[in-house]
């Protein structure tokens, strides 16, 4: 079956390397200081724990390794706004019209993709944000409901939905096939499928990222211990594989280049590097703190002298950062 979807497979190759700035005045203005459905939310998954100073919810612990308190769910939003950017400011590139439908959101986060989509488009009939962490608001659109479930169990629900949309759920996901044929075995005749990541490995086109380099070295770590638990950090390579083993046809693959850093020339790259590189600055502790201490083995003082490093590079403007995002759509046969 693999074979045979392949064939049907629209690749849309990354773009051209991008141009890089040389007036370093123009990004002036990002300052160089760039430095199972649950019935209802239970109170037992509001009691979050406490580790190294960073909140993590308390639902099956261990199983998500990153934080869900207010400074992450900041980074989160601001997250957002870098992949709704570098999608050209669209929430959803599968060719659906949303009025009249019924959307999931795998593991929405703070569910600002679901509350937007759901400001958009009023007409739609439902949007459901699912998640282990009970972190978003309580005043949202009137279509917009928000689940406490994970989504690695059997779902519950019993009416199908027309577009699932998952995005940024690499080291969360145990069995991705799974997740894959739940939301294909959860989706209407003709429903379409969003996956959506970045690979979590930069590179530079004019080889300015160099092996050494403390950002680059610190996704790799972060990698071996996503792989250590299970769940990895880069399942976006194999999105179009899964979705075709799942059953999904018009299965269609888009890749855009992600920067890092203020350095691009074109406006939008450079704001959308400009929030990368705060991410990584303000982020890389939510990144390194539970998985290089309880799964590598790391001391908290370690973690924190590559953190310092981490910042210091995703700070260098002569490092042109680069990351592959992709975004696979696909259909679930009439
Ligand atoms: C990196 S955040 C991404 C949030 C959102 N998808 C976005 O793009 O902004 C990952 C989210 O997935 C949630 N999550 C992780 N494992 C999950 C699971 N098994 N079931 C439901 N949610 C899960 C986490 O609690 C977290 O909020």
């Amino acid at each position: 079956m693999a074979e045979s979807t392949a064939v049907e497979t629209r690749v849309i190759v990354p773009e051209p390397a991008l141009e890089v700035d040389d007036n370093k005045d123009s990004d002036s203005a990002y300052g160089d200081e760039l430095s199972s459905y649950s019935a209802s939310i239970a109170s037992s998954v509001q009691n979050y724990e406490w580790k190294h100073g960073r909140r993590y919810h308390s639902y099956q612990a261990g199983s998500y390794q990153f934080p869900n308190d207010e400074r992450e769910q900041d980074r989160l939003n601001a997250r957002h706004h870098v992949m709704l950017r570098l999608m050209h400011d669209r929430l959803f590139l599968a060719p659906i019209k949303p009025d009249g439908m019924r959307i999931l959101d795998i593991g929405t986060g703070t569910g600002i993709w679901a509350m937007q989509l759901g400001d958009l488009y009023p007409s739609a009939e439902l949007i459901v944000g699912n998640d282990l962490s009970p972190i978003q608001p309580q005043w949202v659109p009137p279509n917009v409901k928000f689940l406490v479930d994970d989504v690695e169990k059997d779902w519950a629900e019993a009416q199908k939905y027309d577009y699932i949309h998952c995005r940024y759920m690499a080291g969360s996901i145990r069995d991705w096939p799974s997740l894959v044929r739940q939301c294909y075995n959860n989706l209407k005749p003709g429903g379409w499928l969003e996956l959506k990541k970045g690979n979590p490995r930069p590179y530079s086109d004019d080889d300015t990222l160099k092996p050494d380099n403390n950002v680059a070295l610190m996704l790799q770590f972060l990698c071996e211990a996503c792989d250590k638990v299970g769940r990895t950090l880069n399942p976006a390579p194999n999105f179009e594989r899964l979705v075709a083993e799942a059953g999904f046809k018009n299965i269609e693959k888009k890749m855009f280049k992600l920067p890092l850093g203020a350095w691009p020339k074109d406006p939008r790259l450079k704001e959308i590097g400009a929030f990368m590189a705060l991410d990584f600055i303000e982020g890389v502790e939510a990144f390194t703190l539970v998985p290089f201490t309880d799964v590598l083995g790391w001391t908290k003082e370690e973690v924190d002298v590559l953190n310092t490093k981490v910042r210091h590079d995703a700070k260098r403007r002569d490092v042109h950062y680069v990351f592959d995002y992709y975004v696979v759509t696909a259909q679930k046969p009439e």
